[in-house]
């Protein structure tokens, strides 16, 4: 028997355990069914009571799934809040609810601390997309270009560049590079849609990569169409991991927390958020007069992320994630840069025509 079904054997849904969750499943009720709670109830509680054993914290992205994302999560953001949660915290372990780009940066940020991912398997199609000898090339072949490299991507990657962004200060960072070397244009990777939507809300010129996000890049402008003809009403966010032609249709773009923002300021009656399968059910948590329309694009590396994973994680402060002291020196210098730049007001949550 493996290990992780050993200890499911062990965890039991008793009368303590109930009592000791009724306020955390009270919380998910609406997105979880009610059958489904005593198999998640042992690992929630169990998870919960090891974080105070081992003095750990649990960053949660967007995309972990309710049971994850609001009954077990200290901290829960998008790929920037996240990182500059790993900046700060105080907790000797950090066990990453995401993908392992997301882990490696928490490394980068907190080196003397562990970092735990609970698979790591758990990947991304647009930091597979991209190696350091392809940045180093890129330097070769445009010199004197500052390379703007998307947090999605491995820490060589991120070491081989002048400073990081993410879907949130794309293009602040954008803006701020440009100025800072004296240039108009820019090297924006790996992500060619995110990149070519940035360029629509800049004068800086962006050369840009041919990574896409596998989970975005399957959204079309006809389907977004189609969610308008078949929901009358309906406000469509999308994320700009998007093609250009899918946030030209939409009423807002932005990065997964300034979506979430949006819903909680604008309450609007009806909504789709054209991004990851799990977001909807997270948010629809908080806003029970909305109504969500839902498209289901999962993604297969955040959904690697589970409760028994990470409890697993925990007991055994297993997969440690490790970066070479070096790289994490020179790819902690480009987060950095990322983190210094000042954010203005929703200035990359572009308000769609
Ligand atoms: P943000 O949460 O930063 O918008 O990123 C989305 C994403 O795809 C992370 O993998
Ligand atoms: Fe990567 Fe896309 Fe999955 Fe985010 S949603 S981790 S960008 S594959």
């Amino acid at each position: 028997m493996d290990a992780r079904r050993l200890e499911a054997d062990q965890l039991a849904y008793t009368p303590e355990v109930a009592r000791e969750t009724a306020h955390l499943y009270a919380r998910v009720a609406r997105v979880v069914p009610e059958i489904e709670w005593p198999t998640f109830a042992p690992y929630v509680a169990e998870i919960n009571r090891l974080k105070r054993e081992k003095n750990a914290v649990i960053l949660a992205h967007n995309y972990m799934t309710p049971e994850i994302f609001h009954c077990i999560a200290d901290f829960v953001g998008d790929s920037l809040q996240l990182a500059r949660e790993a900046a700060k915290t105080e907790a000797k372990v950090i066990v990453q609810g995401g993908v392992h780009f997301m882990a490696e940066t928490s490394k980068i940020l907190s080196p003397d601390k562990t970092v735990l991912i609970p698979d790591m398997r758990a990947g991304c199609s647009l930091a597979e997309s991209i190696t350091g000898a392809d940045v180093r090339l890129l330097r070769q072949k445009y010199p004197g270009l500052p390379i703007v490299t998307y947090v999605n991507t491995s820490a060589e990657v991120k070491a081989e560049s002048d400073i990081c962004c993410t879907s949130s200060n794309a293009v602040d960072v954008v803006e701020s590079i440009a100025r800072e070397h004296g240039v108009d244009t820019v090297i924006m990777i790996p992500d060619e849609f995110l990149a070519q939507n940035v360029a629509k809300q800049t004068a800086i010129k962006i050369i840009t990569w041919k990574g896409h996000c596998e989970v975005h890049e399957r959204f079309t402008a006809a389907e977004i169409r189609a969610y308008r003809v078949t929901n009358p009403g309906v406000v469509v966010l999308a994320h700009p991991e998007c093609p250009p032609e899918v946030v030209a249709e939409a009423d807002f773009a932005g990065s997964t927390s300034g979506m979430i923002s949006y819903v909680a300021n604008k309450k609007p009656a009806r909504v789709v958020l054209v991004t990851e399968c799990s977001m909807s059910d997270n948010v629809a948590v908080e806003h029970p007069d909305v109504e969500f329309v839902r498209p289901c694009n999962l993604c297969p590396h955040m959904k690697r992320i589970t409760l028994p994973k990470i409890l697993h994680s925990l007991r055994t402060m297993t997969v440690e994630v490790t970066v070479d002291p070096i790289i994490a020196a020179r790819a902690r210098a480009s987060v950095e840069a990322m983190l210094r730049v000042p954010l203005r007001p929703k200035q990359t949550e572009k308000q769609a025509a």
